[in-house]
């Protein structure tokens, strides 16, 4: 049944103002990551404003099993953000209609007519890097209610979470650049364009780019005092009246000074690649405290994205929904935990090189009884974000819980290969009795360990023996 997106989200404000006047209960099941806390957090504060009566959990994943176990679930309506891609199905069977997806995620044609599937791909929108679930919820939000046009800021910390500031100098396009204007418009965002250093608000100058691993610029990244020697020799000044000056403290003067220093640091090699990742547009919250982790966008999705890897979802999402006081304390210890967890990973990956098994297009990386399974995701981003992996693509893999392995694929800046990962993962899981799919440059897989060498000589054949381009076979 054709539906544009208009008529999707009119069908959406109907199911909800059928459930308010009737009291159903809602219940909101959404991913642990940044875009799977951000939707959910927006749809359910939507819900609460509308008065509602709803509750909100995350999943890591979603399975067969998680939709049969909402029929014996006491909610009456339930509404799944950023997870369900391929359960329509399924969820008809368990539900009838009394559900509805909220999702970016590719999904196989049949289900995109599906109403109860609202995804940003059955409307021609690319939920890749138009849209994620974040946006998705905040244009189901403003159906209910225009007032909520101020969770529009929480979409912003959405996309940026999910990588899909992928225009010019990491802009937005499209749906998320119209509703980042939206926040901008109201005073709830800056954007400029800036040092993209991590820990912007937060992070010692030398420490910020210590931590900036994408780019992955060797030498510096990961090496404070190399980034303290460097940043000491360029004449800035790193101390202000005894506390160390944050990024977002330098004149333009001084920003063009680190540039000029890392670019003789690198000496010309990858320096065009680094530069054009390392200056971009950055995305300010004015209204959160000077050096707060919450006041650069991109930070704020790192801690919401840490809290969801490290099961403290509960933390990142009551932030999302505006608590402001003792949470904040323990959304830095996240912070901290999670990144110290991510060198520790990163470390030993690169030292135990018999992990790692490369060709001319591919980096596969056994991350077994090291990486969590929650953590593969950052772990292949950043391994993808290394300038030595640029144009290839990265597969790290994982021991799952029951049995089960877990797959993530990347692709790496500049990677010219025309291989759509989202149908690689789920072709390859599905013959293999797995699950899997995501996006064409960003997909995730999970089969049971007794299918490994299987899937692996799947992956070799579609892969990494392939150089251009591909059709899984
Ligand atoms: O797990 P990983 O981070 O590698 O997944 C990359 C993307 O693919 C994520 O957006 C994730 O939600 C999606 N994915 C999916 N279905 C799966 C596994 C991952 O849609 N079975």
């Amino acid at each position: 049944m054709p539906k544009s997106l208009d008529e999707s989200l009119s069908f959406f404000k109907d199911k909800i103002s059928d459930c308010i006047k009737t009291g159903k209960s809602i219940s909101v099941t959404t991913h642990i990551d940044c875009d799977g806390l951000t939707s959910g957090s927006i749809i359910t504060k939507a819900l609460i404003r509308a008065g509602a009566k709803c509750t909100v959990r995350t999943s890591k994943e979603f399975s067969k099993k998680i939709a049969e176990s909402f029929k014996t679930d006491s909610r009456d309506f339930h509404i799944i953000t950023d997870l369900a891609g391929g359960f329509a199905n399924t969820l008809d069977e368990t539900l009838g209609d009394n559900w509805i997806v909220l999702d970016h995620h590719q999904i196989p044609e049949e289900e995109k007519d599906n109403q109860n599937v609202i995804n940003a791909w059955s409307y021609g929108i690319d939920g890749g890097t138009e849209i994620c679930a974040g946006g998705m919820a905040y244009l189901a939000s403003m159906a209910l209610d225009e007032r909520n046009s101020d969770l529009s800021a929480i979409a912003v910390v959405s996309a940026l979470g999910d990588r899909q500031d992928q225009g010019e100098r990491k802009s937005f396009t499209g749906k998320n650049f119209e509703i980042a204007n939206i926040a901008k418009e109201q005073g709830l965002v800056e954007i400029d364009l800036d040092l993209l250093l991590v820990g912007r608000e937060t992070r010692p100058l030398a420490d910020a780019l210590a931590f900036t691993s994408q780019p992955f610029i060797e030498g510096l990244t990961w090496n404070r005092g190399a980034c303290l020697t460097l940043l000491n020799a360029s004449g800035i000044q790193l101390k202000d009246e005894g506390r160390w000056r944050v990024p977002a403290e330098l004149t333009e003067v001084e920003k063009r000074q680190v540039i000029e220093s890392i670019t003789k640091f690198t000496s010309g090699k990858n320096a065009t690649e680094i530069m054009s990742e390392l200056i971009g547009y950055t995305y300010t919250f004015p209204r959160e405290d000077r050096q707060s982790f919450l006041r650069d966008g991109r930070e704020f999705s790192t801690m919401l994205n840490s809290c969801g890897r490290i099961n403290r979802s509960g933390v990142g999402m009551a932030i999302c929904m505006g608590d402001r006081n003792k949470i904040l304390r323990e959304g830095e210890i996240i912070l901290t935990d999670y990144r110290k967890m991510i060198r520790e990973y990163m470390n030993v990956l690169s030292n135990e090189r018999w992990r790692i098994s490369e060709s001319e297009t591919c980096v596969m990386v056994n991350g077994v009884d090291i990486v969590p399974e929650t953590m593969t995701g950052t772990i292949s981003s950043l391994i993808a974000g290394s300038p030595k992996n640029s144009g290839k693509i990265v597969i790290l893999r994982t021991n799952g819980e029951e049995n089960t392995i877990k797959f993530s694929s990347r692709k790496s800046f500049s990677c010219k290969s025309d291989i759509n990962l989202s149908e690689l993962m789920r072709t390859g899981a599905e013959k293999f009795d797995g699950i899997g799919g995501g996006h064409a440059a960003a997909a995730g897989a999970k089969i049971t360990k007794d299918k490994l060498d299987e899937f692996l000589n799947y992956l070799e054949v579609n892969v990494v023996n392939m150089s251009g381009t591909n059709k899984s076979q």
